[in-house]
């Protein structure tokens, strides 16, 4: 059963959600090794990374469900922060945006009795879960650590250490 062309449209348009936020932490990455923040930097293009797997992830379904992919425009990301704590907090309303987009995927999947698409998009929603939980407890270290440059170093060395998520 192919895709509807509704659930078409927004698959496409969480495939530009995806890559939006894949150029946005590229982005970041860029501002924290201007910055010689290379732990931070590392986490970032790890992040990058995982959001460019998670947009193939979504245009691999899309074309497994005989959708058409059409990619959309990407804006361009900002690439100007203040402190590590204000890239943290730009991640995290990123993520909380990426959700509700995934979760109105999922509402409409379901609403449409499209089952594949529903189960297709759980892995997503337990993913969002982790990624919200990550970033909100490095800004929470970040405000601990608050003007201390000792503490922020040790957290760019913590960053440093995150390792690649597992793709199952
Ligand atoms: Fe793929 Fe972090 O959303």
């Amino acid at each position: 059963m192919n895709v509807s062309e509704s659930l078409e449209a927004a698959i496409n348009r969480q495939i530009g959600c995806e890559f939006s936020a894949a150029h946005c932490y590229l982005s970041m990455a860029s501002y924290f090794e201007r910055v010689a923040y290379d732990g931070f930097a590392a986490w970032m293009h790890l992040q990058s990374n995982e959001e460019r797997l998670h947009a193939m992830k979504f245009y691999e379904y899309l074309l497994d469900r005989g959708g058409v992919v059409q990619l959309p425009a990407i804006e361009a990301p900002r690439y100007e922060y203040g402190s590590p704590l204000e890239v943290f907090e730009a991640s995290l309303e990123q993520e909380n945006d990426v959700s509700k987009s995934i979760y109105s995927l999922y509402k409409l999947a379901m609403d449409e009795g499209d089952y594949a698409t529903v189960s297709f998009l759980k892995w997503f929603i337990d993913e969002q879960v982790e990624e919200e939980k990550s970033v909100g407890d490095m800004i929470d270290k970040l405000k601990r650590a608050g003007d201390n440059p000792e503490a922020i170093l040790l957290l760019d060395r913590y960053a440093s250490e995150r390792k690649p998520e597992s793709e199952d």
